[in-house]
């Protein structure tokens, strides 16, 4: 299974990216240029101290002027204070609009993900669309939130104290950065060789996650195997792995960080002693001298600080990328923009020369199929002929590629989808509950449904003494999945929930595959119940089931071999009389 990537051949620039993103800051205009304006502020107010510093020592101290020397100090901590306040709202508002976003896009790629055909979903593994929503938006977090408020402040910043310190002495500028070259060699270094590592690490953890997630999701198989020494040694070698990359990236930042200490420690000596010997000649004076080295102190944060930010800026870049294809992947069934809504059924299903194939091989071939309201056609065929195939299309999770599949004359590819599946349920051959209680289970396709229908819905398809068995009733909670109930009564509770939503068509899919022989005979009462004054559609392999159906179509190869009734199709003593045959040989 390869996971659907984004239909450009090169991977769109950062830029064009990031401006993709804009239009989801623009509902927050107002804030955003006032975090901008915040985060000036607060450069602002860092870049202030030293030279408040300086005027207090040069004009205060050394001047002997005692008020100016208030003044600055006075100044120095009202600056602090406009910094702590102007900080403080920064953030905040900065996270805010950040998570704002964030859960715009989260909101738009979830709708958008259920607007994409059952079909995306069959190629896609679940996992990589969950990291979608999670990881990805996750990575995205990190720069909106603090990426944007680091590029901001600390560029600033570096801007600034350079600006400074050349405007207070370019010779003695000149001299502290010295250590520039060697510095900007090293960060260079350090950026591509923490991308590079950074990169593995993220492949590495996916490694282990998906090792994770597939042998717990295989359980039953490891351990019904005695797979788990081999599952464990498999499991230790990637998170080996994972730690060997990771503990290279911990190298790398113990080189790194450390010698960037260094050189600021090396442009303070330099300070100090030029600066010093230059304050003895009288040449400057002290004040400038302290300032320079309250702005060197400042200076190596920033570098720090925005040399990690590249990290985070490619992982939010890869995030983005996979976050936009997946909303750049079109929704194939979207409806047309000329669709009406299916006026409320009859129930009359016509397919009509229907060819499909989810890949290049054909499917269904030619397939002619017309079920009249209210009755029941039962497909009958060998595994992989394409019965199930023939029930999403009526179903149009699929569009057929030639042909068209009519209901009650109406081209589905014409129709709204919501008005389609409003008149139509479908039972498939694994009952899959929600996590919430057995009646919001129940009521899944109509929420207003009375407590009276409930009831006889379930009684009606002999389920309701098992519901008044469980511990709560209707109001037993189930997890996701059902895990805790059988197959079977999860089947059953389906059958319940397709039989409340009352709909004109019906498809089972071998819904009755997993039912013990009496629960079956149950649900086989209660088919009546169930497919009266409705069309059904019917995957059965069980010859009683199919016997009774209005209608009995053979497919094989996805072809239409011969379609009837039980009685005529016998006396044709086609394919459906040879199965007929094997059945009666096994009944014995
Ligand atoms: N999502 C899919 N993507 C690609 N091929 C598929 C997909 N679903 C089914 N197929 C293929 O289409 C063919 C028909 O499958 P289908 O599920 O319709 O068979 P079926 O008649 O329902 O079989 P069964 O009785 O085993 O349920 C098979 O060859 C199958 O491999
Ligand atoms: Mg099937």
């Amino acid at each position: 299974m390869s996971a659907p990537v984004s239909t450009a051949a090169a991977p769109p620039p950062a830029r064009r990216k990031l401006r993709r993103l804009l239009p989801y800051f623009r509902p927050y205009l107002g804030r955003t240029l006032l975090t901008v304006l915040l985060m000036l502020v607060v450069t602002g107010t860092l870049l202030a101290g030293p030279a408040l510093a300086q005027i207090g020592i040069d004009d205060g101290i050394s001047a002997g002027d005692k008020a100016v020397l208030t003044l600055a100090v006075v100044a120095f901590v009202a600056v602090g204070a406009v910094g702590w306040l102007a900080g403080y709202f920064q953030v905040y508002l900065s996270s805010w609009i950040g998570q704002r976003v964030l859960l715009d896009l989260r909101g738009d790629t979830f709708t958008h993900l259920m607007k994409l055909q059952l079909g995306y979903h069959e190629r896609t593994p679940t996992g990589w669309t969950v990291a979608r929503l999670t990881s990805d938006i996750e990575a995205l977090n990190q720069l909106v939130t603090e990426g944007f408020t680091s590029l901001v402040i600390n560029g600033l910043t570096l801007v600034g104290v350079i600006a400074i310190l050349f405007a207070y002495d370019a010779k003695l500028a000149l001299l502290a950065f010295i250590i520039l070259p060697p510095l900007a060699l090293g960060t260079a270094a350090f950026r591509v060789i923490s991308a590079r590592l950074y990169r593995r690490t993220r492949e590495k953890n996916a490694d282990v996650l998906a090792s994770l997630q597939e042998t717990l999701s295989g359980m039953r198989v490891v351990q019904g195997f005695g797979h788990q020494e081999q599952s464990a040694a498999d499991f230790a070698e990637v998170s080996g792995e994972y730690r060997r990359v990771h503990v290279n990236t911990v190298r790398l930042s113990g080189i790194y960080f450390p010698s960037v200490e260094m050189l600021s420690g090396v442009a303070t000596a330099i300070i100090l002693y030029f600066g010093a010997t230059r304050v003895l000649d009288a040449d400057l004076t002290v004040g400038v001298m302290v300032a320079f080295l309250g702005y060197l102190a400042s200076f190596f944060d920033p570098i720090q600080s925005l040399s990690q930010l590249y990290n985070t800026f490619q992982a939010a870049m890869a995030a983005l990328e996979k976050v936009f294809g997946v909303l750049d992947t079109e929704p194939d069934l979207a409806d047309a923009p000329d669709a009406t809504p299916l006026p409320p059924a009859r129930g009359d299903i016509d397919l009509r020369n229907v060819t499909f194939a989810y890949g290049d091989d054909p499917v269904l071939s030619d397939v002619d199929l017309h079920v009249l309201p209210g009755q029941t056609v039962a497909l009958v065929g060998p595994t992989g002929a394409g019965k199930s195939t023939l029930a999403k299309l009526i179903a149009r999770f699929y569009d057929p590629d030639r042909g068209e599949v009519l209901i009650d004359g109406h081209d589905l590819r014409h129709v709204t989808q919501a008005s389609l599946r409003d008149q139509l349920a479908i039972v498939p051959q694994e009952g899959h509950l929600f996590a919430g209680t057995i009646a919001d289970n129940l009521t899944f396709g109509r929420p207003h449904a009375t407590e009276a229908e409930v009831r006889a819905a379930c009684e009606a398809i002999g389920v309701l003494e098992m519901i008044e068995a469980m511990p709560h009733g209707f109001d037993t909670a189930v997890t996701a999945g059902g895990t805790g109930l059988s197959a079977g009564q999860r089947q059953l509770i389906a059958f319940a929930r397709a039989l409340i939503a009352d709909p004109r068509l019906l498809i089972l899919d071998e819904a009755t595959s997993s039912l013990d022989l009496r629960s079956e005979a149950m649900v086989e009462e209660a088919m009546d119940t169930l497919f009266a004054g409705r069309t059904a559609v019917v995957i059965a392999h069980r010859l009683s089931t199919i016997r009774n159906a209005d209608r009995i179509a053979v497919i094989d190869d996805g072809r239409i071999l011969e379609q009837g009734t039980h009685a005529e199709l016998l006396a044709g003593g086609g394919r459906y009389a040879d199965l007929y045959a094997d059945w009666e040989a096994l009944a014995v």
